[in-house]
């Protein structure tokens, strides 16, 4: 059985919700409360044993490999100043034992594109993608949860939470059958199906177990919608050959790709925050109060 080791990161996205905060930055490089999302997802892989991070990134976004590389004068500045406490967070931001791995994607051709790109680091494994605007609290993490799954059955596992039928166009929609408590088996996907249309409101929410065999059908599969080269239609593809499942995750997700869904993000993590949560509180007790 092959273990999963591997994580891959669609970090290439042009953040256009955002603007004009990801005019010059990567939206995976908006914090929530201290930290930025995408070291949310990785320190998520991170708990669930993976140790090779590979992100495939494009212009602007720059500022990911310098958050997961040594901050040299940084560092420097906080040893001299006795800082030791905020030197031993930077230079923690990934474990020593952990790679970071970063591939271009020249063209914004779609997230089925993204990860295809990954196929010469990843090879003949199995793999997790995370896509770091899905911030998911969660433990143990929902990259970790996901793992076990695929060890019990040894197939591809998507993501799924049930979302209102109103937004089934934001969502890759599966339809599915009971399996096992929490793991249903997919017969279908669609990408973004209109609410009419939709074959339920089960949503896969931005983690993926994939086998190796996705590249082949990413490779061949022709643009979907929004005119991209979509995962969702190469996970379509791959059903025709491997069994696929879906896990319920256990766990807080926060749709950080909508301005609604990261000041949700905000409040949430902001109210767990060991030195913020008093003051927090009160203040948004009295904002409510007033209100
Ligand atoms: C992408 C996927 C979609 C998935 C969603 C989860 O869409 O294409 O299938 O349900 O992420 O967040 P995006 O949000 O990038 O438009």
């Amino acid at each position: 059985m092959k273990k999963i080791t591997k994580a891959v990161f669609p970090v290439a996205g042009m953040g256009s919700r955002f603007l004009p905060a990801t005019k010059a930055t990567a939206k995976e490089m908006l914090p929530v409360v201290d930290k930025p999302l995408i070291q949310y997802a990785v320190e998520e892989a991170v708990a669930a044993g993976i140790t090779d991070m590979v992100f495939i990134t494009g212009r602007h976004k720059r500022a990911i490999e310098d958050h997961f590389d040594k901050a040299y004068e940084l560092e420097a500045s906080l040893e001299a100043n006795g800082k030791t406490e905020l030197l031993r967070m930077v230079q923690s931001v990934v474990p020593k034992h952990v790679n970071c791995i970063y591939i271009r994607q020249a063209e914004p051709l779609g997230l089925g594109h993204a990860v295809l790109c990954a196929r010469p680091v990843v090879q003949e494994e199995p793999f997790a993608v995370l896509l770091a605007d899905d911030l998911i609290d969660a433990t143990p993490s929902v990259v970790k949860q996901m793992v076990a799954v695929y060890n019990e059955h040894q197939c591809s596992v998507l993501g799924v939470q049930d979302v209102p039928r109103a937004h089934t166009r934001q969502y890759g929609i599966v339809s599915a059958t009971h399996l096992a408590p929490n793991v249903e088996k997919v017969h279908g996907i669609v990408e973004k199906p209109s609410p009419d249309v939709a074959p339920s409101t089960l949503a896969v929410v931005g983690r993926y177990i994939l086998t190796p065999r996705i590249f082949h059908h990413l490779e061949h599969v022709q643009p979907g919608s929004g005119g991209e080269i979509q995962l969702t239609d190469g996970i379509a593809a791959l059903l025709t050959e491997e069994q696929l499942l879906a896990y319920r995750f256990e766990g807080e997700r926060y749709d950080c790709g909508s301005k609604l869904g990261y000041l949700q993000a905000q409040v949430a993590y902001g109210l767990k925050h060991e030195e913020l949560r008093a003051g927090f509180s009160a203040y948004l007790k009295k904002v409510c109060d007033a209100g």
